[in-house]
């Protein structure tokens, strides 16, 4: 019996153009960005593990260091970088799209893909792991609570808009594919 994502055929407009994922931290880009990349069987990349190759030490060791503002010149750099690159599907930091440099080069230059969660499962999904530096030593549900009234104007002009339930990424990858398809036509 042929599988949901095998009915799902990507239209080859959809491999002309570099795809990011942007969002709050913890709605799963990265994991469901390899999912959409092996959908599309197109190249896949995370913004935060680049930048991490790029600067030697992981992002909250650089937060540490370095501080915010000179990671945003770093994400800067490196989303220059990606966007220059041979298509491929992009999953950023939460970050990424607030800032208005990268913006407008990812609304030039690619597709994006808001993904939006409950809060609860942001909250959730984030304590999983203690290695985000904005969340270090804080009140999760405080900090994303403030993130997203600060950046979802800002998320809100991504192309495509998915709301993430709960449930396999592999689910929510195949629902961007088929907006993607709807976009392109
Ligand atoms: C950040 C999100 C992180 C990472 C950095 C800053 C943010 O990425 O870029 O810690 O400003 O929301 P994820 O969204 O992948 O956690």
């Amino acid at each position: 019996m042929a599988r949901t994502s095998d009915k799902l055929h990507p239209d080859a407009a959809l491999n002309d153009k570099t795809i990011v994922l942007v969002g709050i931290m913890g709605v799963g880009k990265t994991t469901v960005g390899r999912r959409l990349a092996s959908l599309l069987k197109m190249p896949f990349f995370d913004a935060d593990a680049e930048i991490e190759l790029a600067a030697g030490m992981p992002v909250a060791e650089f937060f540490e260091r370095y501080g915010e503002k000179e990671f945003r010149k770093g994400e800067r750099r490196v989303m220059s970088r990606l966007l220059d690159q041979a298509p491929h599907v992009l999953a950023t930091g939460g970050g990424a799209f607030a800032d208005e440099m990268i913006r407008s080069l990812i609304q030039k230059k690619a597709i994006s893909v808001w993904l939006q969660a409950d809060l609860k499962v942001l909250i959730e999904r984030t304590s999983r792991r203690d290695t985000r530096p904005l969340l270090k030593d804080k009140n999760p549900a405080e900090v994303l609570t403030r993130l997203l009234e600060e950046r979802t104007p800002f998320y809100e002009q991504a192309d495509i808009h998915i709301a993430c339930k709960e449930g396999p990424h592999m689910r929510t990858a195949e629902k961007i594919l088929q907006s993607l398809n709807n976009f392109v036509h």
